[in-house]
């Protein structure tokens, strides 16, 4: 999988890309990110790249020429989706993810300030995806949680798929509760099905544990 990412701020990800899970998918080449600057693409003197919108509201909003160039010039390798994340996309989910899999590469574009240019979502984009109904200063950390989130769910990066595949969202209710050593903690005991060494058993109570979760905290999750 590829990812390439537009951002102003290409630094940013430095931290997401030399630690744990992603840095060994990277390592050992199940991932490649490949950061564009978008400024380096504005014909501007001084790399500028916002300015001030049409009709006198407040804040800065970026211009369509250097996204639109660096888009084509990533499109031109190859084509791709290209998202832009913004809250007023589609929420991401665990589904939106699985089906984002099946890409060799992903085109990721990461907006700041007030907004982008309509034009460019208009004429290049593909998908719009919103990790939420709050408002961040940047697509950088969407970006992140996008790339995180598919990640795990490819062949070979994490050291045991089924995991991924016991967890929240992943048949659709939420997880269930995990406990590791010692047995008693500050008195609190692990169930005792956990050390009953009876696999049938503790999958079932793992699944109920999961469904009981489910109806109290996320009801809408149950069809
Ligand atoms: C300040 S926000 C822009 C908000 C935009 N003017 C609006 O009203 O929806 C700047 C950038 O951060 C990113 N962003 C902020 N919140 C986001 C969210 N919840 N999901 C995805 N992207 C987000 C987008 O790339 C957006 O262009």
């Amino acid at each position: 999988m590829i990812f390439e990412v537009l951002s102003l701020f290409p630094d940013f990800f430095s931290g997401f890309l030399t630690s744990s899970i992603i840095f060994r998918a990277i390592e050992n080449e199940l991932l490649q990110v490949k950061l564009t600057d978008y400024r380096t693409y504005s014909k501007n003197r001084h790399h500028q790249v916002d300015d001030y919108p049409y009709g006198g509201f407040p804040g800065m909003v970026i211009q369509a020429q250097p996204i639109y160039d660096a888009l084509q010039e990533l499109l031109l390798e190859g084509n791709a989706p290209v998202i832009y994340f913004t809250p007023q996309g589609r929420s991401l989910n665990q589904q939106i993810l699985q089906n984002y899999t099946s890409y060799e590469r992903i085109i990721l574009l990461c907006g700041h300030y007030k907004e982008i240019d309509q034009r460019v979502r208009d004429l290049c984009i593909s998908d719009e995806i919103s990790i939420g109904d709050y408002v961040l200063s940047g697509g950088e950390i969407p970006a992140l949680v996008f790339m995180d989130g598919i990640s795990r769910l490819l062949p070979g990066v994490l050291s045991d798929i089924e995991s991924a595949n016991s967890d929240s969202f992943s048949s659709g209710g939420l997880g269930f509760p995990c406990y590791t050593r010692p047995d008693i903690f500050m008195g609190l005991k692990v169930p005792d099905i956990l050390l009953s060494g009876n696999h049938k058993l503790i999958k079932q109570w793992a699944s109920e544990q999961g469904i009981l979760l489910t109806r109290t905290r996320r009801p809408d999750l149950i069809k």
